[in-house]
């Protein structure tokens, strides 16, 4: 759709060019500075071969809140971040026809997902894995608001909060942000989380269905483990961890989170969008 917008006010020659590009989205910017797409690449020299790579799409109407994956995203009580996590065992530098990429990640790495097996072992045998995960719940309108920065999401900070009944999705931006923690390859146990009284609380005054942290876990780290369990038990209500929440502003938006289909898998990476 946007293709045909961009094809619009562009001179023919190029619209000739965008027709072309018919799996594309081509960006105007990018069609007048480069005059190309796909196979188009090859024309331009090596300095000019700069993919974008941004945060924000469709001038800014769609806000990628999923964190790049990269070998110094802090990782769970390491203070190494994931380190490699990608490898190119066949590359058009050894002869390979193509580059074909491997991964090997922690499930609970990143953006991601806790499905109800995560922290029942009960649920794990019976089966409720990230592919079990009602899609209906995991994209819908959601509230992003921003929580008091000086304590944990205690019952009294939840009582606070005033969410309305009816609200089911929420994502909680907290002094994780601020603080970058996300962006930090060493593991930090001083975030903020639910604690035991908090998720409680969320469970049995709210109908929240999903939760979003912008740091790796839910639960506090000293509370640990028990919001979780609080919050996994009726299986009903799904954790988003890890997400950047950096630059948007508090409100309700469209959220989009997939994640892979991965069976008999507790945990996965997601991806994240708001559309506004
Ligand atoms: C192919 O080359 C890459 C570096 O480009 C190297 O990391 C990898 O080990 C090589 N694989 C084989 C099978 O030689
Ligand atoms: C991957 O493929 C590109 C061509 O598409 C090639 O220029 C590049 O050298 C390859 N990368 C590696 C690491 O082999
Ligand atoms: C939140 O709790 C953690 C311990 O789980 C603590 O280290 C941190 O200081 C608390 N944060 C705030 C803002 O109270």
């Amino acid at each position: 759709m946007k293709k045909t917008m961009d094809a619009v006010i562009l001179p023919h020659r190029l619209l000739l060019i965008v027709t072309i590009c018919s799996s594309l989205v081509v960006d105007a910017s990018f069609v007048s500075t480069s005059m190309s797409c796909g196979a188009g690449d090859m024309d331009m020299s090596m300095g000019n071969l700069i993919p974008m790579r941004r945060e924000v799409h469709g001038d800014g109407r769609i806000l990628d809140i999923t964190h790049r994956y990269t070998k110094d995203m802090p990782s769970w009580l390491s203070s190494n971040g994931i380190g490699q996590f990608l490898w190119l065992p066949n590359s058009m530098k050894n002869g390979s026809i193509t580059n074909n990429s491997e991964m090997k990640l922690p499930t609970h790495t990143g953006t991601h997902v806790d499905a109800p097996g995560h922290i029942f072992d009960n649920y794990f045998d019976a089966g409720f894995d990230v592919d079990t995960l009602d899609l209906a719940i995991l994209n819908g309108p959601a509230l992003l608001l921003d929580v008091p920065r000086d304590s944990n999401l205690t019952a009294q900070v939840m009582k606070n909060l005033n969410i309305p009944k009816g609200i089911s999705r929420v994502l909680f931006r907290t002094l994780n942000t601020d603080r970058r923690l996300m962006w930090k390859k060493e593991f930090d146990t001083s975030y903020v989380g639910f604690t035991n009284d908090g998720s409680q609380w969320l469970v049995d005054n709210t109908d929240i269905k999903l939760i979003g942290i912008d740091y790796l876990s839910v639960a506090a780290y000293d509370d640990l483990i028990s919001p979780h369990q609080i919050l996994l038990k009726s299986t009903e209500i799904i954790l988003v961890e890890g997400l950047k929440l950096d630059d948007v502003v508090p409100g309700i938006y469209d959220l989009h989170c997939l994640p892979l289909r991965l069976l008999g898998a507790e945990g996965s990476p997601i991806r994240c969008i708001l559309i506004k």
